[in-house]
C-alpha cells in the first residue's frame, strides 16, 4: 500500500514566521510525495530507498539524514524495533523550489512505516516527528511546513501554537510558478537571521509589516475580498524583497502574471528562487495565468482551496 503526502504554497507570512508572526498555507494537493514499504530478509535492517536521488540510506550508515531522523522517531513513538524493510521513497513535487518537498517525503516516510509497523499515526503525532527532521534540513524551521503538509488542510499557523484551520468561503485559483531557480531554506532563513542580528530595529518592523498584512489577508480571505488579498500578496512580495530573499527572476514571473490578470502575485516558501504564487480571480482567469506562464516558458502549477470542498 502506498502512502502520501502534499507539497505546500505559503499565501502570506513566510520568513517572518520564523520570528513569532502568524503565516497562512495551504496544501498543494496535487503533486505529491508517495512511500511504500517492501519486508526484507533477516538482518538486513531498514533502508530507505530515495528513488528519485537514487540513494539507498540505513539508520546506522546515515543517522543524520532526515529520513533516518524521521524513520528513528517514529520507531520511538511506536516503540518497535528496527524492522527488515525497505522505504521506497518518490515524489513528484520539485526540489529546494519552495513547494514543501522536504516535509512532504518524510511525512510518506513516516506514514509508511508507521503503517508497516502496524499503527497509524494521528496527523499531530507526524507533523511532531517531521518537525525534527526539518531541523536536520532548514536548521531553525517555524514548524509551518511540516504542519501544513501533515495536516493537508489550509492552515493559520503561528510558531508554538496548534495550527488552527483556516476557511475561506470562497473558491480562491491559484497558479504557481516556476523560476526553475533552487535555492536552500537553511541559508536563506540563515541569511535573514544574520541581517536581523545586525539591524535588529529594521527587520522586526519588516516582520511586523508582514505580520500585520497576514492578518488582514485573513479577514479580506473571509470575508471574500479577493481583489484585497490580491493586493496584500503584492504588498508582501515586496517585504520580502525588502528582507533580501527576492530574485529579480521572482518579480520577472510576478510581472508577467500580473499583466495575464492575476489579482496579486509574490514569492512563496523561502525565496531566492523557487515559485511565485498567483491569485486568480476564476478558472478562467486561472487558465490564462497559466498559459501566460507557459508561454513565456516557465512551469506552472495550478491549485484552488476553500469554496466548500
Ligand atoms: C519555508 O517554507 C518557510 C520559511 O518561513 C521558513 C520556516 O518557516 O521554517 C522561509
Amino acid at each position: 500500500m502506498e502512502f502520501t503526502a502534499p507539497g505546500k504554497v505559503i499565501l502570506f507570512g513566510e520568513h517572518a514566521v520564523v520570528y513569532g508572526h502568524p503565516a497562512i498555507a495551504v496544501p498543494l494537493s496535487g503533486l505529491r510525495a508517495r512511500a511504500w514499504t517492501e519486508p526484507t530478509r533477516d538482518g538486513a535492517g531498514l533502508v530507505i530507498h530515495a528513488r528519485d536521488l537514487g540513494q539507498r540510506l540505513t539508520l546506522d550508515g546515515d543517522p543524520e539524514h532526515q529520513f533516518s531522523v524521521a524513520a528513528q522517531a517514529v520507531l520511538a513513538r511506536v516503540g518497535a524495533p528496527e524492522p527488515n524493510a525497505t522505504v521506497n521513497l518518490e515524489s513528484a513535487i520539485p526540489s529546494a523550489a519552495g513547494m514543501g518537498s522536504s516535509a512532504a517525503t518524510s511525512t510518506a516516510v513516516c506514514r509508511a512505516l508507521a503503517a508497516h509497523l502496524g499503527t497509524k499515526m494521528s496527523a499531530t503525532d507526524v507533523s511532531n516527528i517531521v518537525f525534527q527532521a526539518e531541523r536536520v534540513v532548514h536548521g531553525t524551521p517555524s514548524g509551518i511546513d511540516n504542519t501544513v503538509v501533515a495536516h493537508e488542510e489550509p492552515v493559520w499557523f503561528t510558531s508554538g501554537e496548534p495550527p488552527r484551520p483556516f476557511r475561506s468561503p470562497d473558491r480562491c485559483f491559484l497558479v504557481l510558478g516556476d523560476t526553475g531557480i533552487t535555492a536552500s531554506t537553511g541559508e536563506l532563513v540563515a541569511g535573514v537571521r544574520k541581517r536581523r542580528n545586525a539591524e535588529p530595529r529594521l527587520y522586526d518592523g519588516y516582520f511586523a509589516e508582514i505580520g500585520a498584512r497576514v492578518s488582514d489577508a485573513r479577514k479580506a480571505l473571509e470575508a471574500g475580498e479577493l481583489k484585497r488579498v490580491g493586493k496584500l500578496m503584492d504588498t508582501n512580495h515586496e517585504l520580502l524583497n525588502n528582507i533580501g530573499v527576492g530574485h529579480p527572476k521572482l518579480d520577472e514571473l510576478a510581472a508577467i502574471v500580473r499583466d495575464a490578470g492575476a489579482l496579486g502575485a509574490k514569492l512563496t516558501g523561502k525565496g531566492g528562487g523557487g515559485n511565485i504564487v498567483a491569485l486568480a480571480a476564476g478558472v478562467d482567469s486561472q487558465t490564462a495565468v497559466t498559459q501566460a506562464l507557459t508561454e513565456a516558458g516557465y512551469t506552472a502549477y495550478e491549485t484552488a482551496f476553500g469554496g466548500g470542498t
